[in-house]
């Protein structure tokens, strides 16, 4: 797995009932939530994202369904699928990410250290030129 990609694996408890996942600061959060969202109902072929932040960090979570991410830092280039509700992936600051692939279903939820600010987005696609 590439540098670019980290994941982490979400706390689960699973009992006769079914399952049940927790995200918490001192576990696998490593900030505190200020703002959630959630991506779904995309439509197929769709493509989001194309930007990196300066300083925003956030957890991304595909409750449901699968959605491919492609993660850049201007040098190097990697993909990563989220199909299940028990992984995260960690999109700090600087780091390119567009998602692709959105299944039909796809619910993608996002844990965010701070509130939505436009100024803080990063929209030029990082080149080797900056590497
Ligand atoms: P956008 O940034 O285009 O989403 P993506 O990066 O997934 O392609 O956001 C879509 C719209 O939602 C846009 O008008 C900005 C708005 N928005 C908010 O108001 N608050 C938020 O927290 C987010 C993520 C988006």
């Amino acid at each position: 797995m590439s540098g670019l990609v980290r994941l982490v694996d979400i706390p689960t408890h699973g009992d006769s009932r079914g399952l049940l996942s927790v995200a918490e600061l001192g576990g696998v959060l490593p900030f505190i939530v200020r703002r959630a969202y959630w991506v779904y109902g995309t439509q197929t072929g769709v493509a989001r994202g194309f930007h990196s932040h300066k300083t925003l960090s956030q957890l991304c979570i595909c409750v449901k369904g699968s959605v491919r991410f492609v993660l850049s830092d201007g040098r190097s280039e990697s993909s990563v699928t989220l199909d299940r509700p028990d992984r995260g992936l960690l999109v700090c600051p600087g780091l390119w990410h567009e998602m692709h692939d959105f299944s039909g279903d796809c619910v993608l939820m996002v844990l965010a250290d701070a509130e939505y600010d436009e100024a803080d987005y990063i929209r030029d696609r990082p080149g080797a030129q900056d590497a």
